[in-house]
């Protein structure tokens, strides 16, 4: 057996209709920048997540670049985030002439751990911008209130992998200042190319981002700040709303996924990612502990049973960025990264399917023990 570890043709085969006659109304009206499936998009999203304002842009990481902008930050502050993530997170920190601050993530959920954070404020700290990894949103309650307790620094979720799970009741991305996720081809919603949104509930915010986001232009021709060309195509937004159909049933699945998943693997003693209980993770991805990766990834693979990691080397050891933080000062970070491995995961993966990815997993890791814990 042979499984997928995304199936995105399956998915396009489910919603092959709703998805070519949304491509063939922006084709029929030629409208292919700023058409009105942008705007609908938009509002749908502002419903679904509960955030006042939705603004799309051309990917995740322009939408988190934007959201720095319209922060105002600038060469010299400091913004307080995770090693522990996709470069894109501390690459638009740097590329603003800024400077990200890493605070250690916590052993089980591999999120940001907030016990930490107050500490590595300083009056530098221009934003905080914590990450909803694998799907499962921080603890932005008492981030929110830590940030408020020191002048109201401003909190962006980067909850790239994140829509549509939910922290106590409330929706990803709706959880602070602003919230910036993608579109992503693999991401729980995703597009067929490049695609990402802002959120606030802030007018001021929206308004700058809105601007920002197309070159810093109040009115045509008129730029009243400095941009970016960072607007989502009509026809990422067309099938953004195709896949909105069943998003609600896909979130579902994937919950019932990640739980069977835990089930089994928690029989077999397995060590996997924790889901906190005031949360529902949307499981972007499903990831394990292990050690020994590579050689249970080898093995796996001839199993037919594809594996990738997120992430192999924290930020804070990377070439481009070590210089900018002492390469030790996170080590949980640089612990887990040498441990995770993400399995198949998806709204389609089937018992059967989900059965052989963890009989293959327990069964080698046995067959590989001691060296596997
Ligand atoms: C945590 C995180 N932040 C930002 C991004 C950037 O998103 P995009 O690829 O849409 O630019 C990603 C994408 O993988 C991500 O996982």
């Amino acid at each position: 057996m042979s499984i997928p570890f995304i199936d995105l043709k399956g998915q396009y085969l489910a919603l092959k209709p709703s998805i070519d006659a949304r491509i063939q109304r922006v084709l029929d009206h030629g409208q292919y920048i700023m058409g009105p499936e942008v705007r609908e998009l938009e509002e749908r999203l502002e419903t679904y997540t509960g955030a006042r304002y939705c603004i799309t842009v051309s990917s995740g990481t322009e939408a988190l670049l934007i959201a720095l902008m319209a922060l105002g930050v600038k060469a010299g502050d400091e913004v307080i985030t995770t090693p522990f993530t996709f470069v894109a997170t501390a690459e638009v920190i740097v590329l603003l002439g800024a400077k990200p601050v890493f605070v250690d993530v916590e052993p089980d959920t591999c999120n940001i751990d907030v016990s930490l954070l107050e500490a590595a404020i300083t009056p530098k700290t221009k934003a905080i911008m914590p990450v909803s990894l694998y799907g499962q949103p921080v603890d932005m309650d008492e981030i929110n209130a830590i940030a408020n307790r020191h002048g109201n620094i401003p909190v962006i979720e980067d909850a790239a992998q994140s829509f549509g799970a939910e922290y106590k009741g409330r929706k990803s991305c709706n959880l602070s200042t602003i919230g910036c996720t993608s579109f992503f081809p693999s991401k729980p919603l995703g597009c067929y190319g490049d695609g990402g949104a802002v959120f606030t509930s802030d007018e001021d915010l929206a308004k700058a981002m809105r601007e920002i986001r197309v070159h810093g232009q109040e009115r045509r021709y008129v730029h009243t700040r400095v941009g970016v060309g960072g607007r989502m195509d009509t026809l990422q937004c067309a099938v953004v709303l195709a896949k909105l159909e069943r998003f609600d049933w896909e979130v579902e699945q994937r919950i019932n996924v990640g739980n069977r998943y835990n089930q089994r693997f928690d029989a077999f003693g397995v060590r996997r990612v924790v889901q906190r209980q005031d949360r529902t993770s949307v499981f972007a991805q499903y990831t394990i502990f292990t050690e020994d990766r590579d050689a249970l990834q080898e093995r796996l693979s001839g199993h037919g049973v594809p594996t990738a990691v997120h992430y192999p080397v924290p930020l804070n050891e990377q070439p481009a960025y070590k210089h900018l933080c002492c390469p030790d000062c996170t080590p949980e970070a640089s612990r887990v990264a040498k441990l995770v491995m993400s399995l198949p995961m998806g709204p389609g993966l089937g018992d059967e399917e989900l059965s052989a990815v963890v009989r293959h997993v327990a069964g080698l890791r046995n067959s590989m023990s001691p060296r596997i814990s």
